[in-house]
């Protein structure tokens, strides 16, 4: 029997579990994106309600975890020069077992026991339910465990932040984007029934959480395949979590341009807890390259969006997602995206190499983009990114905005850091402590932040 539920009831626990896992450590190393942050706070919530607890280092753990990314060449890379230490680790006490969770082990599955003898389990990521079952039983043999079996929403959590909470409300992607190894490693796309987001939120509010990340790997098209009682769309959704007492901020990763409806715009003017940011991965400005990435919008149709949502929302954040260097891109093509870029002014982009990857119809593509060509292109898009990014963010200069604390600024610890609500980070003078929310007065931007002052006395301009 699978020791945790998936099916939304509550774990059991037996006695005899927790006396099998007595005072063990384990250490979680992340990789990827926010839905992998999320997966590893259920995988902490679950291994410390059997018992386990988390070591600080990895060399003082009993159990080694990874939690891998396969997005890009680079996300596999940094993942194997790690788990050349667990090899280490695991020669020095063999009784440690080494464990393998996430996209990279979902893309490789079994093949992971044969490239790394040394792993005792992997398990995609619908399967980390499994990761309890394997650790509980007596088992001495090396298991792989990769079907979709349930949510990993569904398990118990240990949140990295207290006042901040991710929830997961689909997995899985029904698109077809050619560079994507995602629909290959998350599979079919499946929402969670509406009523069981809104009690994990009710509960996270009573927690003390006041920000909430709705994931999913395409958000805005949730609710399509859920059965007609139940069905709602994600605006509606939406709608639902503003209701929730106790949250004052939310906020949601990733939505696809092609289902971005004027609905989910205008619940960003009209609802009050729903964030000024909106993150549409644009990926490439020419609808040639568009087409041949399977992304079913044109460049003018992204436009027609964006120009919405200024519409409803003049003050908005964007921000993107690019790819440089997609097979056959030509000069003209990568043009297109520069403009693209100038013209809407995001508030950031992440951009990237394109990275061929396993299984997916680009990686075989004919007229792959040289390396040198890639990088040339990448320089010329951050120069325009970042120089838009900068212009953008001036607009903060002088307001005074509402900023939720995160903890000490990094490069300053005398100061404060906090996020406002279009995402930009925040550097501060000021008292407040993490989790509060403080009126900061905004006197300088860079293209990646704002610094400012926390003002007492005026409420927030906007
Ligand atoms: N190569 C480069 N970038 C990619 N992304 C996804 N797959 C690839 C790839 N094969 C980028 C896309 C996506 C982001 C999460 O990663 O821009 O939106
Ligand atoms: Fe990486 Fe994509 Fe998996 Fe997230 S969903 S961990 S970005 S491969």
């Amino acid at each position: 029997m699978a020791f945790f539920s998936i099916d939304g009831e509550r774990p059991v626990s037996g006695p005899a579990a927790t006396l099998q896992a007595a005072m063990k450590r384990y250490h979680v190393t992340t990789f990827g994106c926010q839905m992998n942050a999320h997966d590893s706070e259920r995988m902490k919530g679950m291994l410390e309600s059997i018992g386990y607890r988390e070591a600080t280092r990895r060399a003082d753990a009993d159990l080694i975890l990874f939690n891998t990314c396969s997005i890009r060449e680079n996300a596999d890379n940094r993942f194997l020069a790690h788990l050349g230490e667990a090899k280490r680790l695991k020669s020095e006490r063999p009784d440690r077992v080494v464990g393998v969770g996430g996209c990279w082990a979902q893309s490789v599955k079994e093949e992971v026991f044969d490239r790394f003898p040394f792993v005792d389990v992997a398990f995609g990521p619908g399967q980390v339910h499994r990761l309890a079952e394997f650790l509980t039983s007596d088992s001495l043999t090396a298991q792989g465990y990769f079907e979709f079996e349930g949510f990993t929403g569904r398990l118990p959590s240990k949140r990295e932040r207290e006042f901040q909470g991710w929830v997961q409300i689909s997995v899985g992607c029904n698109c077809v984007c050619s560079y994507c190894i995602v629909p290959s490693t998350r599979g079919r796309e499946v929402s969670r029934p509406p009523g069981e987001l809104i009690e994990e939120i009710e509960r996270l509010a009573a927690d003390g959480v006041r920000e909430v990340t709705l994931l999913g790997q395409n958000v805005n098209s949730y609710g399509r395949d859920l059965p007609s009682p139940s069905r709602i769309t994600f605006a509606q959704l939406l709608a639902m979590v503003d209701g929730v007492d106790g949250i004052d901020r939310i906020r949601y990763t990733s939505p696809h341009p092609k289902d971005m409806r004027e609905d989910v715009i205008r619940a960003h003017a009209e609802l009050s807890a729903l964030c000024e940011h909106i993150h549409l991965p644009l990926q490439s400005g020419s609808s040639a390259v568009l087409k041949r990435m399977r992304r079913t919008y044109t460049r003018e149709r992204y436009l027609e969006r964006v120009a919405l949502i200024r519409e409803h929302v003049p003050d908005c954040a964007l921000t993107t997602d690019i790819i440089v260097g997609f097979p056959g891109e030509t000069e003209a093509d990568f043009e297109q995206t520069l403009s693209a870029a100038e013209e809407i002014g995001y508030d950031g982009a992440f951009t990237f190499v394109f990275s061929p990857r396993r299984g997916t119809s680009a990686a075989t593509l004919p007229d792959q983009i040289s390396h040198r060509v890639k990088v040339e292109r990448m320089q010329r898009l951050v120069e325009v990114v970042q120089r838009r990014g900068r212009e953008r963010a001036e607009r903060f200069v002088g307001r005074t905005i509402d900023v939720l604390i995160e903890g000490p600024s990094r490069t300053d610890p005398s100061r404060l850091r906090g996020r406002s609500r279009h995402n930009k980070v925040v550097n501060f003078v000021g008292l407040g402590s993490p989790g509060e929310l403080v009126h900061v007065r905004i006197n300088a931007a860079t293209s990646q932040t704002l610094s400012g002052e926390e003002s007492l006395l005026a409420g927030a301009t906007d």
